[in-house]
């Protein structure tokens, strides 16, 4: 918490906007995004790219938080996205976002979902497997029409993450496969394919990652892949994408580097590899979706019951949990949380921060060390931009939190907070 960030009053402020208000006039538990912090953070991307004269786009992984308003200012922005789903695809077209700059992922697309995003001229279908290049085929013979695609490679290469986050290790259920040849036939295949236009390749090894190995390493592996092609089929790729997994800081402890040092040290890689090739420099493309959206977002909750342990810390409960936020119980996700009403007061004591589904595991942090709290008082939880309500439920038939952007101390609800009667919409009676 910077001081900018705290106004006359002592109250922590996200976008400019006075957080105690934010929770006061649209209840908690409630998720803020401070958008101008998303609009810096995709600037940075460009702007590395940018400084290096290297074509690009910077694809906002948008399963990190997708809603109409985040891809207006995605759009807005000028970065591209990539979506996984037909959902995901749909919100997209509702917000009028460009769909030559949106790429589909997924490793299972459904026949439905591709002739979805074929109709609306999707820009590229990222190929997973063989079931889908079938799949494609048909719909695309059917409509008579082409479409760009990249395949989707399994690089062979462990990030160091938490294992449900990794994606890049050879033992993954993503992409294709490169020591069986898998990768080799599947290129085959889309080249000989006139309805597909085959643009470039694709890896993705993880999210959540601080280190620099990696990254250096999937680049290497891309590049060489590259030569390969063009070596045996005289294929040029021109775009290289390394996908995203570019880790922020969610505790003290968290030393990630900034991402666009894990940009350009990206950049530099796929230059040095392409210099030992003789390919031409393709365009780089990144795929960042935590780095967009985490730091940008902040949980609001206000404290309600506390229960003492003897000999141990307090349980302190608020009014959300694992509903709007499911990484702390699923990965063991650690964040920070004040006191939106003084965020640098003394802290006193260390709690559990509890919340309020009826579950031994929802406890949203372990061990947070608190100033004094009382019923009533709103705490702000940070950096829950990135899967966080993206992964919300309706588990104990909570009702989901209201999104709020709020920019140059204006806030306006992006998505309303779901009420009974919308958990009770699709329910239909038993005729027994
Ligand atoms: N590209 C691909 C192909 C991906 O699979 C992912 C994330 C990304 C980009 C974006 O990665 P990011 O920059 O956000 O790290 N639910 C987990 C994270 C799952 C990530 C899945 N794929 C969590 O809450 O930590």
């Amino acid at each position: 918490i910077t001081d900018q960030q705290i106004n006359s009053a002592g109250h922590l402020m996200i976008g400019g906007c006075d957080a105690v208000e934010l929770a006061h006039q649209y209840g908690t538990p409630l998720v803020v995004y401070d958008v101008q912090q998303i609009r810096r953070q995709i600037r940075a991307f460009k702007h590395v790219f940018e400084e290096n004269n290297v074509e690009y786009a910077v694809s906002y992984a948008s399963k990190a938080f997708a809603a109409i308003a985040m891809y207006q200012v995605v759009a807005a922005e000028g970065g591209h996205t990539d979506v996984v789903s037909g959902g995901e695809l749909y919100t997209a077209i509702k917000a009028g976002f460009p769909m030559a700059n949106v790429s589909f992922h997924g490793n299972n697309k459904s026949r439905e979902e591709l002739e979805m995003a074929i109709d609306h001229h999707v820009g590229t279908i990222m190929i997973d497997n063989f079931h889908e290049i079938e799949l494609l085929t048909d719909v695309l013979e059917e409509r008579d029409v082409k479409v760009n695609v990249m395949l989707r490679i399994t690089p062979g290469i462990s990030a160091h993450t938490n294992k449900y986050i990794q994606t890049g290790q050879v033992d993954s259920k993503f992409g294709f496969d490169l020591q069986s040849g898998q990768a080799d036939e599947a290129l085959a295949k889309v080249l000989a394919n006139p309805r597909m236009q085959m643009k470039g390749l694709h890896a993705h090894i993880g999210s959540q990652i601080f280190e620099l190995a990696g990254f250096k390493g999937v680049a290497k592996k891309l590049v060489e892949v590259a030569a390969h092609w063009q070596e045996k089929f005289n294929y040029q790729a021109s775009v290289i994408n390394v996908g995203g997994g570019f880790g922020i800081r969610y505790v003290k402890d968290d030393t990630p580097l900034a991402p666009e040092e894990f940009v350009e040290a990206i950049i530099k890689a796929i230059k040095d590899e392409i210099n030992k090739t003789n390919l031409m420099m393709p365009a780089i493309w990144i795929e960042p979706g935590r780095s967009i959206a985490g730091p940008a977002g902040y949980n609001l909750y206000t404290v309600g019951s506390r229960k003492a342990v003897p000999g141990l810390r307090p349980y302190v409960t608020v009014d959300g949990g694992m509903g709007d936020n499911i990484r702390p119980a699923l990965y063991e996700a650690q964040y920070e949380t004040v006191l939106a009403s003084d965020p640098r007061a003394n802290l006193v004591e260390h709690v559990r921060l509890a919340g309020k589904y009826c579950e031994s595991g929802d406890i949203l942090s372990q061990d947070q060390a608190l100033p004094a709290t009382k019923p009533g008082d709103v705490l702000a939880m940070l950096d829950t931009g990135a899967y966080g309500y993206s992964m919300a439920s309706n588990y104990n038939r909570n009702p989901r939190p209201a999104v709020v952007f709020a920019e140059d101390g204006k806030a306006q609800v992006v998505i309303k907070r779901e009420t009974y009667d919308d958990l009770i919409h699709l329910d239909e009676p038993y005729r027994q």
